[in-house]
């Protein structure tokens, strides 16, 4: 269930990434819209859309993993621009923000990939680190 919000939200999401001026946002939009790929293919898989493939999960698991190491440095400088959905909180609450992120890498490195009831179980941890990020940070 919650897998299957995750999903909906990653796709409902357009990719806005473009449409930012700011180099620094627009590279960071891009980071945050890779994460959102890399989870849908995980989401797919246990929503039915895709078949389940252990092997392709696990893929996908490893690089959300290194994209959630890289939201830090995207993220330091505080820059803005009209497109962007990053509330000034984010550089108030640095340390939060940052801990959100390493929640977010963790809950990657833990998705049991092998069968799809263990994809299931850790992408709900995951699209809780997700909402637990947006929720404060993000418009
Ligand atoms: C550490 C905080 C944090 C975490 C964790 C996080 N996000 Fe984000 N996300 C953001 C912020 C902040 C933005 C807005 C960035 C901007 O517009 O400048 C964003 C934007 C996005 C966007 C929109 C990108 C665009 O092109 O506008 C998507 C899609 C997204 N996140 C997906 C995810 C998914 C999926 C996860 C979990 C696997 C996740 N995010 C986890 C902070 C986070």
């Amino acid at each position: 269930m919650l897998a299957a919000l995750l999903v909906a939200s990653v796709a409902a999401v357009p990719v806005r990434a473009q449409q930012a001026s700011n180099p620094v946002v627009a590279e960071r939009m891009r980071l945050m819209s890779d994460i959102g790929a890399a989870s849908k293919i995980m989401g797919d898989m246990v929503s039915g859309r895709s078949a389940f493939d252990a092997a392709r999960a696990a893929q996908a698991a490893s690089t959300l993993a290194q994209l959630s190491s890289r939201v830090p440095d995207a993220f330091t400088a505080n820059e803005t621009d009209p497109a962007s959905e990053a509330l000034p909180s984010i550089w108030a609450n640095w340390s939060t923000f940052t801990a959100r992120a390493d929640a977010m890498r963790t809950a990657a490195q833990n998705i049991d990939t092998s069968s799809e009831g263990g994809l299931r179980a850790g992408l709900a941890e995951l699209g809780g680190a997700c909402r637990a990020c947006h929720t404060t940070f993000r418009e």
